[in-house]
């Protein structure tokens, strides 16, 4: 029998590894014990599933940067694996509900549950940074090849104002000019939001450690008539600034899908988008 090769990338077992590799992806994870509070953002995800990507994409102790870090899905599955985990979100409103999971939660049998439900037993605090302001400002302190795995949920800039954060204010109490496309949910077209995420891309892959994964949840879209498929226009984004796509898995969540809308029966083909694309991007 030959010597077991070194796992280079995590600390699954050979089949664990391989059970991953399925491009479909269905999960049934119920909501959990944050999800009253972390539910007001509206684009959250699962803790457990991102947990499930960290525990892929890197070994325990790594450091995991999410970018646009909302309220904290990336951070609090970087918590779950024991790994380290750092945020950045423009949204204060978002940091702050981030600050009260970790000021009322922790980590207690895998779990994340209420603090004051789990007196007397063994628990881990949620200590992971997540610092306000625009991403692309903040990267820029980061040094060169410094984290092991960026894992990350973008905005959909594609002139929905989906964070609803065209709002002066908040530059202004950072001193800074105000910049309304600074959130890339409100840029005003599909062209402004993919300058942007190149932008960020560019120092996504400067501070991502060679060798290592840039991993992007991307839901497609459906826009005036026509089926935008933004997960293939945003990994291609990601490979012009350097990133090569290895795959694609198709992510659905079975319980917390929402139901299927009837548009256009008897009309024309108008698809229920129930899936997200996990991009899944090397820089080599
Ligand atoms: C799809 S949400 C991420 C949700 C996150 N995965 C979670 O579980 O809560 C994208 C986030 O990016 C933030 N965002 C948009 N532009 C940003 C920027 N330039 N810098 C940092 N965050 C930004 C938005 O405010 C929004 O919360």
């Amino acid at each position: 029998m030959g010597k077991k090769p070194e796992n280079r990338l995590n600390d699954l077992s050979g089949r664990e590894w391989l059970y991953w590799t399925d491009t479909l992806y269905i999960t049934a994870y119920p909501v959990d014990a944050t999800h009253p509070l972390r539910k007001q953002h509206g684009a959250m995800k699962p803790p457990e599933v991102m947990a499930e990507i960290v525990r892929f994409f890197t070994k325990k102790g790594e450091m995991v940067l999410d970018p646009f870090a909302g309220v904290g899905g990336t951070l609090l599955g970087a918590e779950l694996e024991e790994r380290q985990a750092l945020g950045f979100e423009i949204n204060p409103r978002w940091v702050e509900i981030y600050a009260t999971i970790c000021r009322n939660f922790a980590i207690c049998e895998g779990q994340i549950r209420p603090l004051k439900e789990i007196a007397g037993q063994a628990y881990r605090r949620i200590s992971a940074p997540m610092y306000q302001g625009d991403c692309l400002k903040l990267l820029k302190e980061l040094p060169p090849a410094s984290v092991d795995a960026i894992i990350t949920d973008p905005p959909y800039g594609c002139d929905h104002g989906a964070t609803g954060f065209a709002d002066e204010t908040n530059f202004n109490m950072q001193g800074q000019v105000p910049d309304p496309w600074a959130d890339l949910g409100n840029a005003p077209d599909l062209a402004a939001f993919l300058t942007g995420m190149a932008s960020v891309g560019r120092e996504l892959h400067r501070v991502l450690k060679p060798g290592r994964y840039l991993v992007m949840m991307v839901g497609d879209r459906y826009r005036q008539g026509e089926y935008l498929p933004l997960g293939y226009i945003l990994a291609n984004c990601m490979r012009e600034v350097g990133f090569k796509l290895k795959g694609v898995k198709i992510w659905s969540n079975k319980a917390t899908r929402r139901r299927l809308k009837p548009y256009a029966v008897y009309s024309v083909f108008v698809p229920n988008i129930t899936h997200q694309n996990i991009l899944i991007l090397r820089k080599e």
